[in-house]
């Protein structure tokens, strides 16, 4: 097993990777195994330049982050919101409640106005896939998708991907299975597309009703049965039912569910014995995973979050340097 890499921990040692070019972070589909690796490593540097993601450090003082959330969120959002404050940026919390959208106004207006207030990035939340896409065509700051409906959430794939590779220090010959509803899950495309291009080999598992066998075209191990596969995986990363997306009811009862796709103590037993449990959350305890899972020794879950200041640091850093000299300012 290979160590993560390591870094020098103070803000003169952080070099901007001369390879980084974009602007936006829309999707991990769309980003080369190299992007990757270089947001994983800043999000390390940024770890530990700040102590933990605990303290500040003024590299985008002066700037200013506008967090749109059209859908709820605890963690994406307070995390995005105490990453550019770490950082010395300013932030602006905008919620669709309470706006002026409730009067008609579109997204693209709330958006654009935001903006006008001097703005240079914009997080974007909202239930419809590509909203972030057509944001980054519309506006002229940096754009980060927060998750936009049942398509990506790059973030939270982001910030998965560096909490395996702080425990496992790679991703050739890791198994990772991404359990549930993976047909309304952004997390587990963003997971998907991250976890193959670094070379883990990825398995989606849960009930026929959410899991589409297309997934087998794509390249992707899928299967329908968690005791079946369950002793091959070296992570397990519990996504929710997301019962606010479904037409219809997935399955008979959320206890046949659990019954079948549940993490509980009599699974964990035939894991791995160092098998990582992961999940996005909102947990809902009893349905993918029971207590004793969600809050024992396997469980990462609050590291996963500690990990998403760190990756949404790097994030904002790497955005604004790479905005910075396209428009051909030098710091
Ligand atoms: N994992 C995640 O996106 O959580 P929130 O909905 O709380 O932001």
């Amino acid at each position: 097993m290979s160590e993560p890499p390591t870094f020098e921990t103070s803000p003169e040692s952080l070099v901007f990777p001369a390879s980084w070019q974009r602007r936006h972070l829309l999707d991990l589909e769309s980003l080369s195994a190299s992007e990757i690796r270089t947001l994983l490593d800043v999000a390390q540097q940024m770890k530990e330049l700040t102590g933990g993601c605990r303290r500040k450090v003024q590299l985008l003082a002066g700037k200013t982050c506008a967090n749109l959330f059209f859908e709820n969120s605890t963690r994406t959002r307070n995390s995005f919101s105490l990453a550019a404050k770490r950082l010395g940026a300013d932030t602006v919390e905008f919620g669709s409640s309470g706006s002026s959208v409730a009067k008609g106004e579109t997204f693209v207006d709330t958006a654009k106005t935001i903006q006008a207030m001097g703005v240079d990035w914009v997080v974007t939340r909202h239930s419809t896939p590509g909203t972030p896409h057509l944001l980054s065509r519309e506006l002229e700051c940096c754009i980060i998708n927060a998750g936009d409906g049942p398509h990506e959430h790059p973030t939270q794939g982001l910030l998965d991907l560096l909490t395996i590779r702080q425990h496992r220090g790679q991703f050739d010959g890791l198994t990772v299975a991404l359990v549930g509803d993976i047909n309304h899950s952004r997390t587990a495309r963003s997971n998907i597309w991250g976890l193959s291009k670094l070379g883990a080999h990825v398995i989606v598992c849960g009930p026929p009703t959410l899991v589409s066998d297309r997934w087998e075209e794509l390249g992707f191990e899928v299967a329908h049965n968690l005791d079946d596969i369950l002793p091959r995986c070296d992570v397990l990363n519990l996504l929710r039912v997301q019962f606010e997306r479904q037409n219809t009811q997935p399955f008979p009862s959320v206890h046949e569910y659990a019954n079948l796709y549940a993490m509980d103590v009599d699974r964990m037993r035939r894991a791995k014995d160092d098998i990582l449990i992961m999940a996005p959350g909102p947990i809902n305890r009893g349905v993918e995973i029971t207590p004793e899972v969600a809050d024992g020794k396997h469980s990462v879950i609050l590291e996963q979050v500690n990990n998403g200041l760190a990756v949404r640091m790097a994030a904002l850093w790497l955005l604004a340097g790479a905005d910075e000299r396209e428009r051909g300012i030098t710091s």
